[in-house]
């Protein structure tokens, strides 16, 4: 390639000139999100991509590149997060200024992962690790060392990263020299609603998915306390070393919260890590309105908390605190003779993750934007539309509640008139609704029951757009009971 075509490939005039045309449309994604329907995906579009072509071999201009980008993403295969009436998974719709972080920090290429990769970057970032511990009122232990924790991809990391540090702090050092053997007798304890990630974890870190005891939790989704103890003891006369007891702030499916301060209270009887999973809705626990829910947060050996759920953040922000932070480095420190250290914050030490993107950007940028008090009130009002559609479905017939929310998650199944299957109605109207292009629910099992599950996680989703989802739900129940 000549001088002049590597100049024309990377000419930042062009790029902002191929781009101008474009930004109304983009920007349109989230200004006004409830112009296109809530999903959209095409069969077609799905087989296509089973057979990708081959590397392009010449270079093309970047207008025609930008135009068939946003064909395919927002014409053929979009999920609408920002829309009000999606209530799917965990998709919040991003803070505008979470966005610019996003393009500023990939702009500037400044990492956090070492000092020297970025002081600048480094030093906002254990700003705002302590300005998220601060917020859920999760305070270091005292004389703890700085910073309180790392920032991760997301939750399912930041589970991974503290079973490791559980794990190497309860079976000692052997764990992490020899693994193998050393490993067999540690088992973790978590509730059948707790996420995925956590058997996955220790599948990851060699002690096996059998070692996790799954505790049943109640028909809300809360860890049923007593299983626990009987478990506990159990494997404790058979031999076995209770590693971590895993809390749940927030179960993915319900929003529940587990006693938290009982599972604290229980691991510390048997000297294991308590680890509490908050990725979902660990950021309400110092909430007023919430705050007793979560009694026992604090007293956690680690928390995972993922920004990108109700923190407003674009995916890629999970993030673990601990009370004593030193762990980590005892877990994860390491050396390379390439690597010159230099005694200064290294998050490469301090976790699994080596050159990270500086994700945290948006959130620094969101608290100072915001404030704490500017955050609580995007969460209250979550909070209070999710409770309106609690009191909606209680006094709606053929809607069955299955809890009070704790956090902004709603679950209630449609239950036909006299006997008939509730699973199945609640399954078709599931089909209807999402079908209809207008809203988008999951469906939940916490009981072996199907329920629909209505997360509230975006900022400006309002009791209208609850309001018209169960006048939709309470349409397609009788369409499909003529
Ligand atoms: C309770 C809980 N833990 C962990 C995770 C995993 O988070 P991530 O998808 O960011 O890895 C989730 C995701 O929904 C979750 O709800």
């Amino acid at each position: 390639m000549s001088n002049d075509e590597v100049r024309q490939h990377t000419d930042w005039d062009a790029l902002v000139q191929a781009a101008a045309p474009h930004l109304a449309t983009l920007l349109d994604t989230q200004r006004e999100p409830s112009t296109r329907p809530v999903t959209s995906d095409d069969e077609a579009f799905f087989t296509g991509s089973r057979q990708p072509d081959r590397t392009p071999e010449t270079g093309e201009p970047l207008p025609g590149l930008l135009t068939e980008l946003l064909e395919t993403v927002l014409e053929r295969g979009y999920c609408n997060g920002a829309h009000p009436q999606y209530f799917g998974y965990f998709h919040p719709r991003p803070l505008p200024v979470a966005v610019l972080g996003d393009a500023v920090a990939s702009l500037l290429n400044q990492s956090p992962a070492a000092w020297r990769m970025g002081a600048g970057a480094t030093s906002m970032e254990i700003e705002t690790l302590a300005w998220v511990a601060d917020f859920i009122g999760y305070r270091p232990s005292t004389g703890a060392a700085s910073p309180q924790g790392i920032f991760t991809s997301g939750g399912s990391v930041a589970n991974l990263s503290a079973l490791k540090v559980a794990r190497d702090h309860v079976l000692g050092p052997d764990a992490q020299e020899r693994g193998g053997s050393a490993l067999t007798t540690g088992v973790v304890y978590a509730s059948s609603e707790s996420h995925y990630s956590i058997p996955r974890a220790l599948d990851i870190l060699g002690m096996g998915r059998r070692s996790m005891r799954t505790i049943p939790s109640d028909a809300t989704g809360r860890i049923v306390v007593d299983r626990l103890r009987e478990q506990m003891a159990r494997d404790v006369r058979d031999g076995l070393r209770p590693v971590a007891v895993v809390g749940l702030a927030g179960a993915t499916a319900t929003g529940a919260v587990d006693p938290l301060a009982q599972l604290a209270d229980i691991a510390a009887e048997h000297g294991a890590w308590f680890h509490v999973d908050g990725a979902a809705a660990a950021v309400f626990a110092d909430l007023p309105e919430t705050r007793a829910s979560f009694d026992g947060l604090a007293a956690a050996d680690s928390v995972t908390l993922d920004p990108h759920k109700w923190m407003f953040l674009s995916y890629g922000l999970g993030c673990l605190l601990l009370r004593d932070p030193g762990h980590l480095s005892t877990s994860f420190a390491d050396g390379a003779h390439y690597w010159n250290h230099d005694a200064r914050d290294d998050f490469v030490f301090m976790g699994p993750e080596g050159a990270r993107p500086w994700k945290s950007l948006g959130l620094w940028l969101a608290f100072r934007q915001l404030g704490r008090r500017g955050y609580a009130d995007l969460l209250s009002r979550n909070l209070a539309t999710a409770r309106h559609l609690a009191e909606r479905v209680r006094a709606t017939g053929g809607l069955e509640l299955l809890a009070d929310p704790v956090v902004p998650v709603c679950c209630f199944r449609v239950v036909p008139d006299g006997a008939g299957d509730s699973d199945t109605l609640t399954a078709a109207v599931h089909r209807t609704l999402t079908q209809s292009g207008d809203f988008h629910v999951t469906v939940c099992r916490p009981d072996g029951t199907a329920y629909l599950r209505v997360a509230v996680n975006n900022y400006t989703t309002g009791e209208e757009h609850v309001d018209a989802l169960v006048e939709a739900a309470v349409r397609a129940r009788s369409a499909l009971m003529e």
